[in-house]
């Protein structure tokens, strides 16, 4: 009989790619395939979280590889291969390795699951979507990098935290580039509907955005060898539950825009709808100077990451 169950690959079995597994099987969205240049590890997890379904009680099937041939007929890849932060290092001192790593991992994609909707994790993650895109060559729709859900989820639970509510009840998001000049957007932020500048004083949400911005960096503090994690993997799960229910989920995701805030041919973090073909829209909204401010400062540093990009031969 034909396989009907939709099918989700995450290349990288490392911290986000394994959490990100166990995320998806646990939802059941599917079968997962979890592949890794480093075959017992990819195996050996998916072995662990397979055996885990009896006692979790999800009918999800998992599996690991390191072998493209295995994620033939994948609905979505999720592509957490690369290195992470150290302490000190900045997202774009990953740039080098990860570009090789990505563009390694996206042949293996173009070559053997050439109808998947990409949603890219690896850092600098602007970039490595733009790798990504370059080299599969898919259309923009189905090539979507993952930083907006993550940290519109950091500044979501500090808000909570701050206004002492439940975080189901916070609604906002950031945009920009996943890096220093990322814009978090306070002005449409909502607390059980009510805008979170009539809710708290201007220097607690000053430091908010703050904390946001610096979130990454305060995880890589802490750990101290190697970066965030759970986060992580919980938001490019987002996406793709949102694509294969096709939710039609409203999520901020970099996208390649096509004119959108004035903008073209480069990966920003913009608001998005994703649905069962991948980005359904772009959302546009209208900015005041200080955010338009912050989002050209955001589209200048994505620019020149990518410029150093082509520079390097990858
Ligand atoms: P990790 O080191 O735990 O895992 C990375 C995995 O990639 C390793 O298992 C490694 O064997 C594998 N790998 C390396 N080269 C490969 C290749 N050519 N093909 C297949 N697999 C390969 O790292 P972690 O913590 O899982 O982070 C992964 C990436 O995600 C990093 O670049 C990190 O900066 C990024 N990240 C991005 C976030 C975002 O918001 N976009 C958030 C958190 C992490
Ligand atoms: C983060 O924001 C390191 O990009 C990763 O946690």
């Amino acid at each position: 009989m034909a396989h009907k169950r939709k099918k989700l690959t995450v290349i990288g079995a490392g911290f986000v790619g394994s959490t990100a597994a166990h995320w998806a099987a646990q939802k059941e969205l599917g079968d997962v395939v979890l592949l890794d240049i480093n075959e017992g590890a990819a195996k050996g997890k998916a072995l662990d979280l397979y055996e885990s379904s009896p006692i979790e009680q999800f009918d999800s099937r998992v599996t690991g590889t390191s072998d493209y041939k295995d994620i033939a007929d994948s609905d979505i890849v999720i592509v957490t291969a690369g290195i992470p932060r150290k302490p000190g290092m900045s997202r774009d001192d990953l740039l080098t390795t990860n570009a090789k790593i990505v563009k390694d991992c996206c042949e293996g994609i173009k070559k053997y699951a050439p109808n998947s909707i990409l949603i890219i994790v690896s850092n600098p993650l602007d970039a490595m979507a733009y790798v990504a895109k370059q080299v599969t060559g898919f259309p923009r729709e189905r090539v979507i990098g993952m930083a907006g859900v993550l940290d519109g989820a950091r500044f979501r639970s500090f808000v909570a935290e701050a206004c002492q509510v439940s975080v189901k009840d916070v609604q906002g998001f950031t945009l920009g580039g996943h890096g220093d000049t990322m814009v978090p957007m306070p002005r449409h932020c909502s607390v059980g509907g009510i805008p979170l500048l009539e809710i708290l004083p201007q220097d607690k949400v000053d430091a908010i955005v703050q904390r946001t911005v610096n979130g990454g960096a305060e995880i890589v503090g802490l750990l101290k060898t190697g970066s965030a994690y759970y986060a992580p993997s919980a938001s490019a799960v987002q996406m793709a539950e949102s694509i294969l229910k096709d939710q039609q989920r409203i999520l901020p995701c970099a996208v390649e825009l096509s004119g959108e805030f004035g903008m073209k041919g480069l990966f920003m973090g913009v608001l998005t709808k994703l649905g069962g073909r991948g980005v359904e829209q772009v959302m546009e909204l209208k900015l005041n100077e200080v955010e338009r401010a912050g989002l050209e400062k955001s589209a200048t540093a994505v620019r020149e990451l990518v410029e150093a990009l082509n520079k390097l031969s990858y």
